[in-house]
């Protein structure tokens, strides 16, 4: 079954994944490295944002990436070809029917997948059955909830919630990032590991400031105005007032945090 996708596929969506994952390349990726001759499955991976700099990062392990969207999987193609790697193959496949033998991998790498997914935990155990004995699986995912900000505004934080309401509507969840240890544990998983991964942005980061605040994590939020107020969540009005308070979170004396949590389990 394939659940809504509450962010989309057209252009401006895919312009937040590829800021988001340049942005963030240290923060989720500096301990992402996988071994010579290894097998790994990514799965999830849309335009390719984070499949260019695991290709890049482990440039002798061998990657076969699979995404839902035909149109995302050509993008991402399109993008590793660019990058001059060699080391990805694409396959167009659900998480719920992948093409795979069992312990046809060593490592899964899945980022921002769970959250639209209505059976994570079904997820997660189709993936054990994927790996080998003692293989990996790496999990990234936010939490809209970790978002507090200065100045503080009652009006963002209502137009966060429309996201929240909409995906959970749509079958996922905005909030999973504070889930990922007890999904993993729960799918069966040994060894687990998880570790907080906070953004935190004041205008001595410009990067952060535009790369982040602006254009992955307002610009998410913008994304869901039509849907939120189409669905009575929000007036206008307050929704486009929640946004105008948080680009003036990006302003001078402005402060934004966001946690991502990074989990990482054994196949037992
Ligand atoms: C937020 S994007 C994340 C893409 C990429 N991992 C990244 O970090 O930029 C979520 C991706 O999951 C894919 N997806 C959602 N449900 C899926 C499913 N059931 N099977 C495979 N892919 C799925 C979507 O098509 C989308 O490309």
């Amino acid at each position: 079954m394939r659940e809504t996708y509450v962010h989309g596929y057209d252009s401006r969506e895919n312009e937040r994944l590829r800021d988001q994952a340049g942005i963030l390349v240290e923060l989720l990726h500096a301990d992402t490295h996988y071994p010579a001759g290894s097998k790994v499955l990514e799965v999830g991976c849309g335009i390719g944002a984070q499949t260019v700099t695991l290709g890049r990062r482990s440039p002798e392990a061998r990657f076969t990436s699979v995404d839902v969207s035909a149109d995302s999987l050509a993008e991402a193609k399109r993008r590793v070809d660019l990058a001059g790697l060699t080391n990805v193959e694409f396959r167009q496949a659900d998480i719920f029917a992948l093409p795979f033998d069992p312990a046809s991998f060593d490592h899964v790498f899945v980022c921002f997948v769970l959250e639209h997914l209505a059976r994570p935990v079904a997820a997660l155990t189709i993936l054990a059955e994927l790996l080998e004995p003692r293989g990996t699986i790496t999990v990234v995912e936010g939490d809209h909830g970790s978002a507090y900000f200065h100045p503080d505004s009652a009006e963002a934080r209502a137009a966060i919630e429309c996201l929240v309401t909409l995906q959970r509507a749509a079958g996922g969840n905005g909030l999973i990032g504070r889930e990922v240890y007890p999904l993993l544990v729960e799918a069966g998983f040994d060894a687990v590991r998880v570790s907080p991964r906070m953004v935190y942005v004041d205008s001595s980061r410009p990067d952060l400031v535009d790369g982040f605040t602006r254009k992955t994590f307002t610009a998410m939020i913008e994304g869901v105005r039509e849907p939120a107020i189409a669905a009575g969540l929000i007036e206008a009005e307050r929704f486009d007032a929640g946004i105008r308070d948080l680009r003036r979170t990006t302003e001078a004396g402005g402060t934004f945090c966001y946690t991502f949590f990074k989990g990482v389990g054994e196949r037992r």
